[in-house]
């Protein structure tokens, strides 16, 4: 076979076939075919597209380039839930421990944050003592016996997916549908789970700008998922403003503890509430939705799930005490509120800039080697659609510094924009697929 051949093929709108997508992958994960040829291939299937079948057997190649984790020691059923990455999204951390604390098991690979999103295993850093680096052994025993364990991911999960999604990174292919699809599913279905709930984004936060560009692509991820064999769910939500209130690593801890015991009820238990439903709807453990929802609801309310957050902090090497006194979490040295300069309502708090606001403060790593700070990052006060009046606080940014912080409030201010008439609340969840 020639790369070559493959890439005409391609470029002239004709399907690649199973064998030749599986020859074409392990060619370039093993170094034979070079960047420059599976650049090409990469823009060729952006402009012209995929068949499902394709996109099937490129995700099959993918998943099939590294190791690929067999659940079957962990008894039950194994959920996951992956999102498509925002600004805010600490969704995990509130609803692992909600799902699990419902009798499904939750065997969690998770990745870092990268740019203006976070990461779920930055996040779980944060906690003083937690460790996120498992031997294989660790999750399995840990699951088995706590219902739940996130680590990282390891290095040997889909390296097919590694190499490639770096290329697209820097040859305008990243938003290709089948590129996309393949991407994500071939690490989640190596990851193992028997069902797998998709948080599809869009909007300012996320690479899906409109929810018709998203619902294309979660209808993609959905079937390729039921495909393969798995039991999958997609819902689609706005990331055009930051999800729930805190933007940074021990924040957002602060923040899923505080929507666990019940203290906080926006936008961010809503969801955990329809992906949770989801989850346990596919798995059969609730007849409906609205069964399922209930289940979750008692779950947090007799306090069951934050139990459950603390057992997998203990069992993970962490402090778990910082659960119940989220105080001891560490904490920014300087904390400075940002003042609104008018009566007004929020028409819009741009979601990607507050996640940069965030990142530049230390919260993020503008590249793979940058050190996090787990205390700062941004606390909102306000949702898109409230009324503020003027010297009211926008926002608290939480710094290393005192030059730090100037710099945050000073880009933090123009993340908002103020109405002066009434604003529309945004829909948060536009479908459920
Ligand atoms: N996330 C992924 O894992 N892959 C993509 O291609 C895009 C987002």
């Amino acid at each position: 076979m020639r790369m070559t051949d493959l890439i005409e093929k391609k470029r002239d709108g004709l399907s690649l076939s199973q064998e030749e997508i599986n020859w074409m992958i392990a060619g370039y994960t093993a170094g034979s075919i070079p960047d420059y040829q599976m650049s090409a291939m990469c823009m060729a299937i952006l402009l012209r597209g995929m068949g499902d079948r394709e996109v099937l057997d490129l995700t099959m190649a993918m998943l099939h380039s590294g190791e690929v984790l067999d659940l079957s020691p962990i008894a039950g059923i194994k959920a996951d839930k992956h999102s498509t990455g925002g600004v805010g999204d600490k969704t995990s951390l509130v609803l692992c421990p909600m799902v699990a604390a419902c009798g499904l098991k939750i065997a969690k690979m998770s990745g870092r944050g990268l740019g203006h999103t976070g990461g779920t295993i930055d996040k779980l850093e944060s906690i003083p003592g937690f460790s996120t680096a498992l031997t294989e052994e660790q999750f399995f025993d840990n699951v088995n016996r706590h219902g739940i364990a996130i680590m990282g991911q390891t290095a040997d999960l889909a390296p097919a997916d590694r190499k490639l999604y770096a290329l697209r990174d820097v040859t305008g292919t990243v938003p290709s549908i089948p590129l996309i699809v393949s991407s994500i599913m071939s690490k989640k279905l190596a990851s193992g789970a028997d069902v797998i709930v998709l948080d599809v984004k869009c909007g300012d936060g996320s690479f899906m700008k409109t929810p018709e560009q998203a619902e294309v692509l979660a209808d993609s991820l959905t079937r390729i998922g039921r495909l393969a064999g798995k039991k999958c769910a997609a819902i689609i939500t706005d990331m055009d403003q930051p999800l729930g209130f805190a933007v940074g690593n021990a924040l957002e801890v602060r923040e899923a503890v505080q929507v666990l015991s019940g203290q906080e009820q926006g936008d961010l238990l809503k969801l955990c509430l329809v992906l949770g439903s989801c989850m346990l709807t596919e798995a059969g453990s609730a007849a409906s939705r609205e069964e399922a929802e209930q289940m979750l609801l008692d779950a947090v309310t007799s306090g069951r799930a934050l139990a459950k957050l603390a057992e997998m902090v203990s069992a993970q090497g962490g402090d778990a005490s910082v659960i119940y006194h989220p105080e001891l979490l560490p904490s920014a040295p300087v904390q400075w509120e940002l003042p609104c300069d008018q009566n007004g309502v929020i028409a819009r708090i741009h979601a990607e800039n507050v996640g940069l606001v965030s990142m530049k403060l230390g919260g993020g790593r503008a590249t793979k080697e940058d050190v996090i700070d787990p205390a700062v990052g941004v606390v909102l006060h306000h949702k898109v659609g409230d009324s503020v009046a003027k010297g009211e606080s926008l926002a608290t940014v939480h710094a290393p510094d005192e030059s730090h912080a100037h710099e945050a409030l000073e880009a933090l201010r123009a993340c908002f924009d103020i109405s002066e008439g009434p604003v529309t609340r945004p829909p948060f969840i536009h479908k459920i697929l």
